[in-house]
């Protein structure tokens, strides 16, 4: 990518018309790359500011050159075109995007000419209501007769996807509106987002899971509306506001406010900060009051709108090509602070990936102490040509991870000298190198630890992802256990989880539950909960063996393709050849794209891969994957069994309360729906009683589940 400085350039008023040509071409291909990564990979590459840059000086040149502006104008497009996955929806009415405006001037010059161009004096009103710019993704929600019948995402703006599925899942959007005035057919439009607690709290289980983290709660949500797979997506705690409309069978007031209110009115949830401004020094202090407010809101926002608030007034004042003239989005300035880059150290994640991670001297960035910042991967380092001691720009885009945007180069300390990305892993000194695309023959932006299981890093990394949430959760075993284990060498590959006594014994050590941190309760606990997951369902194995692009939806996929864990594996063995059928029915199944079936080809190829399943399956029998069945009474139910369980295994009950929509815990408390308490059921009984949670024996459970 030529990246991050193509705002720089020659000055608009000094280029040639063969300049400005080639300019105009550069900055559609750039464009295009940036929206592909913000829209269709959740992963944007360039701060929302610098993306910003880019298309203003894409405008200036248009203007300059009118008779130069392509067909492919970024001017002209919205966003992307929707990725592959989910079938495309085509918005019964576009569904545009804002102007901005970056400071008081050009919101004063705003009013002006919407005055102008309705022929309005100074002396007339023209109302205005402000409201946050929530940092989400735009949908729109299609409602017949009052019930939602379609949800679809933006897209380019004319055709987006439809996640009408996921959308269900989102509490917060009502599934039918009863009032006999609703419009029919009606389309609510809004934005849907992730809090920050809820950020903060499915970011922690990702990386506990071994699962890519969000850089920011944008970012979360995109990816939870995105999943293939609705029972993902109704995990994550997706929030909405409603704020425009589009097809619409008729309108229930003739003010934005007055559809606001019709809104609320329906159930939607309307944001609580909107006001209704009557010049533009109260739109001005709605602004200030929403940016000094913005810290405390608990979700990110980005301005704030400003939109005419007669109805009428906005039909006059129509759109232009890729937004509405009535309509403006006055934008905070992203957050920033010079600090010092102290240091830079290299993570090493399960696949071998190395991570530079920018070490700063503490500073706050709007209100957050910010110490670390991302550095991305090494051609990063090498573009900024960042070097210790230098003084750095951080920022904090989308509130969350910092980046480090730019280098003070005038302020760098004498004798500093360019960094030198490690060719080899800080761990365990392998060879770290950076993979050729065989089909694109460009080297990787990674570069990859090659110690694959003699790395302690990589190895530690892939057991913290095994018994993760996504993996084999196994109770009590959490990072800080596989740590210390690992250390101890009890713990080296998953199969000595499950031998983990004998694993003690062997080295010569005390009992776990003379171990500190560990008493006997602890210790018999942990033993039961491995125990208990002997039995774990076949997706969570497949998932738990951490090969690439093999996630949580991909490995549940498998499971259900192959029905069980014998299957599963022969036909990956015979996939390993590309000639076989296997492969051919491997690569036939819909969600398992090239990547994932050469992952695994790659995976399964390996010997000591193989050694280490075959291993694990001494000890472990993966539970074939029943459709889960949302309609059952015990669906979204958290369940424990406790006793023993005479007419069928705990794996059986288990796998079968999950396969109705249910989990099982190992402990209960007050969020427990159900005990299914057996013959010696204990402490766990009577902790559900003092706690009023309902308690059924076996019989009773039997009659659950084969009603
Ligand atoms: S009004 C026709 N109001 O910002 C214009 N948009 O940059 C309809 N957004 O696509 C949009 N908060 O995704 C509007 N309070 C708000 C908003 C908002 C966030 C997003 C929306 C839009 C984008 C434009």
């Amino acid at each position: 990518m030529s990246g991050k400085s193509s705002v720089r350039g020659l000055p608009v008023e000094a280029m040639s018309e063969d300049e400005a040509r080639r300019e105009l071409a550069r900055l559609a291909r750039e464009i295009a790359a940036h929206d592909e990564r913000y829209y269709q990979d959740d992963d944007p590459e360039i701060s929302d500011a610098a993306y910003d840059a880019l298309r203003a000086r894409n405008e200036a040149i248009e203007a300059r050159f009118p008779a130069l502006v392509r067909a492919d104008s970024p001017g002209r497009k919205v966003g992307a075109a929707p990725a592959g996955g989910f079938e495309k929806v085509r918005h019964a009415a576009p569904m545009l995007s804002l102007d901005n405006a970056f400071d008081d001037e050009d919101v004063r010059e705003f009013d002006a000419r919407i005055r102008r161009f309705l022929g309005l004096g100074a002396g007339d009103v023209v109302a205005m209501t402000a409201e946050p710019k929530i940092d989400g993704l735009s949908v729109s929600l299609r409602y017949k007769r009052g019930a939602l019948v379609m949800a679809a995402t933006r897209g380019d703006g004319i055709e987006g996807e439809n996640v009408t599925a996921n959308i269900r899942t989102i509490k917060e959007i009502p599934l039918e509106i009863l009032d006999e005035e609703f419009p029919d057919p009606f389309e609510v439009r809004g934005e849907v987002f992730m809090g920050h607690a809820e950020f903060t709290a499915l970011n922690a289980a990702q990386e506990q899971g071994g699962q890519k983290t969000f850089a920011n709660p944008r970012n979360a949500a995109a990816g939870s509306l995105r999943q293939l797979d609705p029972a993902i997506t109704a995990t994550r705690p997706l929030r909405f506001f409603a704020y425009a409309w589009g097809e619409a069978g008729s309108l229930p007031a003739t003010t934005q406010t007055g559809m606001c209110e019709a809104f609320k009115g329906w159930g939607f949830p309307v944001n609580p900060l909107l006001r209704r401004c009557e010049r533009v020094d109260e739109m001005l202090d709605a602004y200030r009051d929403i940016a000094r407010a913005r810290a405390g809101l608990g979700y990110d926002i980005d301005g704030v709108v400003y939109k005419v608030d007669r109805l009428d007034w906005q039909q006059r004042l129509g759109f232009r090509s890729r937004s509405p003239r009535w309509a403006i989005a006055h934008k905070f300035p992203a957050e920033r602070a010079v600090s010092i880059l102290r240091d830079i150290e290299i993570q090493v994640g399960r696949t071998g990936a190395l991570t530079p991670v920018a070490k700063l001297e503490p500073v706050t960035v709007g209100g957050v102490v910010v110490r670390n910042a991302t550095l991305h991967n090494e051609d990063e380092i090498a573009r900024k040509d960042l070097r210790i001691g230098d003084h750095v720009v951080v920022q904090r885009a989308g509130d969350v991870i910092p980046q480090i945007v730019e280098v003070l180069a005038d302020r760098r300390p004498a004798g500093a000298t360019p960094y030198r990305f490690p060719k080899t892993c800080p761990v365990c000194g392998s060879h770290a190198v950076r993979e050729i695309n065989p089909k694109t023959g460009k080297a990787d932006v990674v570069r990859r630890c090659t110690g694959g299981l003699i790395c302690s890093a990589q190895v530690v990394e892939r057991l913290k992802h095994f018994v993760s949430r996504n993996a084999f959760d196994i109770e009590g075993l959490g990072t800080r256990q596989v740590e210390l284990f690992h250390e101890k060498g009890v713990v080296r590959s998953p199969a000595d989880i499950f031998h983990l006594a004998e694993r003690i014994k062997a080295k010569g050590l005390a009992p776990l539950e003379e171990w500190e941190g560990f008493g006997e309760v602890s210790a018999r606990n942990l033993f039961a909960a491995i125990d208990e997951r002997r039995g774990v369902g076949l997706d969570r194995f497949i998932f738990a063996l951490g090969i690439r692009h093999i996630g949580e939806t991909t490995a549940r996929l498998l499971a259900r393709t192959y029905g069980s864990c014998d299957v599963f594996l022969s036909a990956m063995h015979e996939s390993t050849d590309p000639q076989s059928a296997a492969h051919g029915e491997l690569v036939a199944i819909d969600g398992i794209g090239e990547a994932a079936a050469s992952a695994l080809a790659e995976f399964f190829r390996e010997p000591h891969n193989m050694a280490v399943v075959e291993e694990l399956l001494q000890a472990v029998r993966p539970a074939p994957l029943e459709a889960a069945d949302t309609q059952s009474p015990l669906a979204g139910k958290t369940l424990v069994f406790t006793g023993s369980l005479e007419r069928m295994t705990r794996a059986e009950a288990k796998a079968k309360a999950e396969s109705l929509g249910a989990k099982v815990s190992g402990s209960v408390s007050s969020k427990t729906d159900l005990v299914i308490a057996g013959p010696g059921a204990g402490s766990k009984r009577k902790k559900a009683e003092s706690l009023g949670v309902r308690v059924i024996s076996e019989d009773g459970w039997f009659d659950l589940i084969t009603r």
